[in-house]
């Protein structure tokens, strides 16, 4: 009994760790409204009213390895914060965002061991969090409850990214993608959970080396041919050119929205373990001109026909192997593909080579 509930209290001592803001950070953001103080240990090193120089201020205070805490939620207006190489950054408050173009209303570039643990956002960024040139990059819980923009983006032409984490990240109301990625080597995402969002829920491109647990899409690039999960611009291949294996997801869900699943632009090396998608507006899944792709199992039910197709600018599909219950819609493959292997059950067309 005595060692149950010293157990008990341990456990519930171990939560309370684990949550943001606890323990002693080594700088903090307090204050609200018009009025904010910015910490560093036993010194202000900010206070007044500008929540983002307040921010940043904490932020430029501590060193690699340290923790700042932004307990007060407020504004930052269509401005930057800027977190550098080994910081760790929590966002306790509500950090409301604007739209500054081109750019992150958080950014992390050519960085090493950057750590965002905890991260709620509400706003119209034109990016919500921006990276390149990172390595071991973390990103924890992060919530972004938006009225437009872009959730999180890897930028294209910029600097590649190696070891990316990224815990649970969670994202309704962005006018473009939830998470997008592009030049990641080493990738593992626990969740992404998108709700009703503009375009992608996850988009991978030219990323490898990649796990993700869970895409669960719903209401997601309704109205367009972007998907839930999307995968595009050679995302998966190899640096010598090849399609072995890479790119691991366990789970994707998806209600309503645009696509499903989408491969496209010579992408693949991919096996997505499970599916499960219904009502997709446009295609549940469609598969064009991709290589070594293979969905293992799971169930499609309505929404638009799972489609293997190919675009004469890149060469024919190669190599897809689907193991799937379909009802409620069809299946075509058209053009043939190479080494395309079909193991359906369900009702609905099935037009295929
Ligand atoms: C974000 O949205 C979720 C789900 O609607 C809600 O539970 C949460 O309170 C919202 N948070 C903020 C800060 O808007
Ligand atoms: C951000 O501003 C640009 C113009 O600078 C505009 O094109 C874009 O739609 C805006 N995005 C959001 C989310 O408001
Ligand atoms: C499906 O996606 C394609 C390609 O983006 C687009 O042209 C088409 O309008 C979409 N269809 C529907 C029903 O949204
Ligand atoms: C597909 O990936 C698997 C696993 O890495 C590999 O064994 C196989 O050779 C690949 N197939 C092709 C045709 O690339
Ligand atoms: C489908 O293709 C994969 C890989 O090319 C192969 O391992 C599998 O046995 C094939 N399945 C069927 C049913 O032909
Ligand atoms: C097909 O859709 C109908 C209507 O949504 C549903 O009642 C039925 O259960 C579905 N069929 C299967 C096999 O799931």
């Amino acid at each position: 009994m005595r060692s149950f509930v010293l157990a008990a209290v341990l456990a519930i001592a171990s939560v309370a760790n684990a949550q943001c803001g606890s323990g002693t950070p080594d700088a903090r953001v307090t204050g609200s409204g018009s009025s904010f103080t910015a910490t560093r240990g036993s010194s202000t090193v900010y206070s007044g009213s500008d929540y983002r120089a307040a921010i940043q201020a904490a932020v430029d205070s501590i060193g690699a390895g340290q923790r700042v805490s932004v307990i007060a939620s407020g504004s930052i207006g269509a401005n930057t914060i800027t977190i550098g190489s080994g910081k760790i950054f929590e966002g306790c408050g509500t950090i409301n965002v604007g739209n500054r173009s081109g750019r992150g209303a958080i950014e992390s570039v050519n960085t090493n061991d950057v750590s965002i643990p905890y991260l709620t956002m509400t706003g119209n960024p034109y990016f919500g969090l921006r990276f390149y040139g990172t390595r071991n990059l973390n990103l924890g819980r992060i919530t972004m409850n938006l009225s437009g923009g872009l959730g999180i983006r890897f930028d294209r032409d910029n600097p590649a990214n190696y070891n990316v984490r990224m815990d649970v990240i969670t994202v309704s109301g962005a006018g473009s993608h939830a998470v997008e990625t592009w030049n990641i080597d080493g990738l593992n995402i626990n969740q992404v959970i998108a709700r009703n969002v503009g375009e992608s829920g996850l988009l991978l491109q030219a990323t490898r080396n990649a796990w993700v647990g869970l895409v669960d899409g719903q209401n997601v690039g309704t109205g367009t041919g972007y998907a839930t999960f999307r995968m595009a611009n050679n995302n998966g291949q190899n640096p010598n050119g090849n399609y072995n294996t890479n790119i691991y997801v366990d789970r994707v869900v998806s209600r309503g929205g645009g696509r499903g699943i989408f491969c496209v632009s010579q992408s693949g090396a991919v096996v997505i373990t499970q599916v499960d998608l219904s009502g997709n507006g446009n295609n549940s899944i469609l598969i064009e001109n991709c290589y070594n792709v293979s969905i293992r199992g799971g169930r499609v039910n309505g929404g638009g026909e799972v489609r293997v197709a190919a675009r004469s600018e890149f060469p024919n599909n190669r190599d897809v192997w689907i193991t799937l219950q379909v009802d409620n819609t069809s299946v075509r493959e058209s053009p043939c593909g190479q080494n395309i292997n079909w193991t359906l059950s369900g009702n609905g067309g099935r037009n295929l080579c």
